[in-house]
């Protein structure tokens, strides 16, 4: 028997490519392959893309380029392309980038090890199809090996939003969620593996119905396990925050008070124009709503700038919500025309124009995020350690508010949530002590 084989995984975009990548990873160990920390003593290199802005797309073959010495060298090499810029582009990445051998789109990736007989074979392999077989069913149980205290768990995948500006509808495809029974059996594997900490994934995730009550339901499911300590979702849609999860971040104790719910502008003229189904105020009076639920939760949005039609007057709605709303965190993208999508078709802003609504508004959402980080300080938070720090004798793990907190803390502490006190705020991360 040969040794095992190597193989290298490069995760781009959002959460749920970490989550694919795992178990893309999962699924090729049945094969003899063990995961690889550098390209260069690979067997296999599989990139896992994203295709969400133009610069996303452009990484995948700018790295691409960079294997052409390491295949040259070993010509047993197989290089794969998954995740949405598969999905998207498919057979053009072969055509474009010959080092490819492989082509896996994110509904198919159960098949990856069939695949890589194929290309061991020496033949071309490309599947991005939306096969009616569940991947998940065919990707069975999760790893017993024990893992760390956090751990990303896919419940709902694809959307039917079609917002004018975003491939995920194309890349993803209709939306489906995983029956409840199935989400809660991996739920316990990964509990059972270490985990203290699971956040449930979907593009659309709170539109969950593998439960009859919603996502609220499953949160209070997986409640109930023991051993699971702390649950969190991402990403909302404002319409799909229904009454009973709203309620459940003042009710459920294992729900951590953090929200990501993005609006991407303030403008409802914009808004109509993006298709987003609500308006500025319709938004603000929801986060109204779950603040009434919870106080103290912790507010995280998407904002776009520079779509297509958006005057400095509809910036400035933006920046006003901005004011009103007032986010711990925010994550905020110059617009980037996708080919397929509608807006797409509409004339551009000048670059000029979305670099400077840029700027401004990530200042405002910096100066807001540094204000929520100093009124941590001198507070008691909840930290789970996840890992040692830079320095000997330091843990850092993250605060129910998400917040990155190093401490003076004995290595037992791993994987476990203590209560800390914040002693000093700096820009990335927040300082604590300790509480004994
Ligand atoms: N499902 C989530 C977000 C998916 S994409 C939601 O509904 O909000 C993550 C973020 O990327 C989006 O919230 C949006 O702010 C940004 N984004 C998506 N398409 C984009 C585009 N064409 N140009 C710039 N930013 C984009
Ligand atoms: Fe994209 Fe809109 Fe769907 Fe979010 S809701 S994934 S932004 S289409
Ligand atoms: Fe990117 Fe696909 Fe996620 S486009 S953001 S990897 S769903």
């Amino acid at each position: 028997m040969s040794a095992s084989k190597k193989l290298f995984i490069k995760t781009y975009g959002c959460q749920m490519n970490v989550y694919d990548s795992e178990r893309m990873a999962e699924a090729l160990g049945g094969k003899g392959y063990v995961e690889t920390r550098s390209p260069d003593d690979a067997d296999m290199i599989l990139l896992n893309t994203c295709h969400i802005r133009e610069k996303a797309a452009e990484k995948v073959y700018s790295e691409l380029g960079r294997y052409k010495d390491l295949k040259a060298e070993k010509p047993d090499l197989k290089i794969g392309v998954a995740g949405c810029v598969a999905q998207a582009e498919g057979e053009e990445i072969m055509r474009r980038q010959p080092l490819v051998d492989l082509v896996v789109g994110p509904q198919s990736y159960h098949r990856l090890p069939a695949m890589e007989d194929a290309v061991r074979g020496g033949a071309k392999a490309l599947d991005t199809d939306f096969p009616e077989d569940d991947k998940f069913d065919t990707l069975k149980k999760r790893s017993k090996a024990k893992r760390g205290p956090t751990a990303f768990l896919t419940v709902q995948e694809g959307c039917d939003k079609f917002c004018a500006f975003c491939v995920v509808p194309y890349t993803r495809g209709s939306e489906v969620s995983r029956p409840a029974d199935r989400v809660l059996r991996e739920a316990r594997e990964l509990v059972e593996a270490g985990v203290k900490e699971l956040t449930l994934l979907g593009q659309n995730v709170n539109a969950y119905h593998g439960h009859e009550q919603g996502l609220a339901g499953l949160i209070w499911e997986l409640d109930r396990i023991d051993g699971l300590e702390r649950i969190r979702f991402t990403t909302s849609h404002p319409n799909d925050m229904d009454d009973a999860l709203i309620a459940a971040h003042g009710t459920c104790a294992k729900l951590m008070p953090y929200l990501h719910l993005p609006v991407q502008s303030g403008s409802d003229r914009i808004l109509k124009a993006m298709n987003r189904k609500h308006t500025a105020e319709s938004y603000i009076r929801l986060i109204e709503q779950i603040r009434a639920a919870r106080p103290d939760l912790l507010l995280s949005g998407d904002f776009i700038v520079g779509f297509p039609g958006e005057t400095e007057a509809d910036f400035e709605d933006t920046m006003a919500l901005v004011r009103e709303v007032h986010y711990g965190q925010a994550y905020s993208f110059k617009y980037s025309t996708r080919p397929g999508t509608p807006a797409a078709e509409k004339p551009q802003l000048p670059d000029e124009v979305m670099n400077d609504r840029l700027q401004r508004l990530q200042a405002l959402l910096r100066e807001q995020q540094q204000a929520s980080q100093a009124s941590m300080v001198g507070r008691e938070v909840k930290v789970l350690f996840e890992k040692q720090g830079r320095e000997a004798g330091q843990l850092i793990g993250k605060s129910e508010y998400l917040h990155a907190v190093y401490a003076d803390a004995p290595v037992e502490l791993l994987g476990q949530v203590r209560s800390v006190r914040v002693v000093a705020n700096s820009p990335n991360s927040l300082k604590g002590e300790l509480y004994v």
